[in-house]
């Protein structure tokens, strides 16, 4: 059923034994090297990381002589890496892997300290010959570009696309998982430069085949903001101003404002002295303000009127009313 991602695998195999990067953790892959040069990898560039992970390993070349030494020597050797949690992490895992033996399954990798859903892919794949693949970003978008799919690069497509490719995993699963990798780290580059002439999904690629790679993956979309138009009145009535407290179900529920509508006279309140218009951005909702400053007849029943010093030191005044607060401060 998932043909062209069936037919990509042994192109992308062909071409990473051809092009792939020369880097230290490609030589003498063992479980233990392989959970170190994942660890690094982690949020810290490919570049930054060659150098560190020779010294490392030279300094710690097993889980034992790691997990023997104290966490100051770990956090030493992992000197300019930051994030340093993941050197703790790393020298907690080594303990367990001294003590009880490298984990055979995902599960036992992924329970190890530090160890995520991508991290646990990749050491499954690389030092475990499991099909268990490795889906960050990268992988997302090289994805969604040879399939032109039209998802944006989340959760669910990490997972979805993981799933997929568990199916078309061929037998040398470290290649493969590195190969992904390999491909959207030197040609399938994001931003509006892949080097499709490069690339050896050239001929099968959806996107390519449109001219849209860089259309993928694409953005996630914004929510529509539903515009609300509402008048505001700022109402003084001798020394004090109308409040009210918004009901439960309203936006800024419980919270004390000036007095809201959707549709009002305002000339009905007294007389205006001045209008401004604002807006303010809630997470769903736009409200589109008319702020009348009316100086009122009476004091109306309905409100709360409080002096500009009440207001100061006891209600607090939620930003949205913020241009209008100029008002009576
Ligand atoms: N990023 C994370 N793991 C990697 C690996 N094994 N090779 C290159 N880049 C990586």
């Amino acid at each position: 059923m998932e043909t062209l991602l069936r037919d990509a695998v042994l192109p992308l195999l062909a071409w990473f034994r051809e092009n792939k990067r020369d880097l230290p953790w490609r030589k003498n892959v063992s479980p233990y090297t392989v959970l170190v040069s994942e660890l690094m990898l982690q949020q810290t560039r490919v570049e930054a990381v060659k150098e560190r992970y020779v010294a490392f390993l030279s300094r710690f070349p097993t889980a034992e002589a790691l997990a023997d030494a104290s966490e100051e020597e770990v956090l030493k050797a992992w000197e300019g890496l930051g994030y340093y949690s993941r050197a703790r992490n790393l020298h907690r895992a080594a303990k367990i892997v001294a003590r009880e033996g490298f984990p055979t399954t995902w599960e036992g990798v992924r329970a190890l300290p530090g160890v995520g859903d991508y991290t646990a892919g990749a050491i499954c794949s690389i030092a475990l010959g499991l099909a268990a693949p490795a889906v960050d970003g990268n992988v997302v978008r090289i994805l969604t570009r040879l399939l032109a799919d039209g998802r944006c690069a989340d959760e669910r497509a990490k997972r979805e696309f993981s799933a997929r490719l568990k199916e078309v995993y061929p037998p040398e699963t470290g290649a493969f998982c590195e190969a992904l990798m390999e491909l959207g780290a030197i040609v399938c580059l994001p931003n509006g430069a892949p080097l499709c002439e490069a690339c050896p999904w050239r001929g099968l690629c959806r996107a390519h085949a449109a001219g849209e790679e860089t259309r993928y993956p694409v953005l996630a979309e914004k929510r529509a903001r539903r515009i609300e138009e509402v008048t505001v009145l700022v109402l003084q009535c001798g020394e004090r101003y109308a409040l009210v407290r918004r009901e439960k179900g309203e936006l800024l529920a419980g919270m004390y404002g000036f007095p809201v509508f959707k549709e009002t006279d305002p000339a009905a309140y007294g007389e205006i002295l001045e209008v401004r218009k604002a807006k303010f951005l809630f997470t769903h909702v736009e409200w589109r303000m008319t702020g009348y400053f009316i100086r009122a007849l009476r004091p109306f029943g309905e409100f709360l009127w409080a002096t500009r010093e009440e207001i100061g030191a006891r209600y607090a005044i939620p930003s949205a009313f913020r241009p209008f607060r100029a008002w009576i401060l």
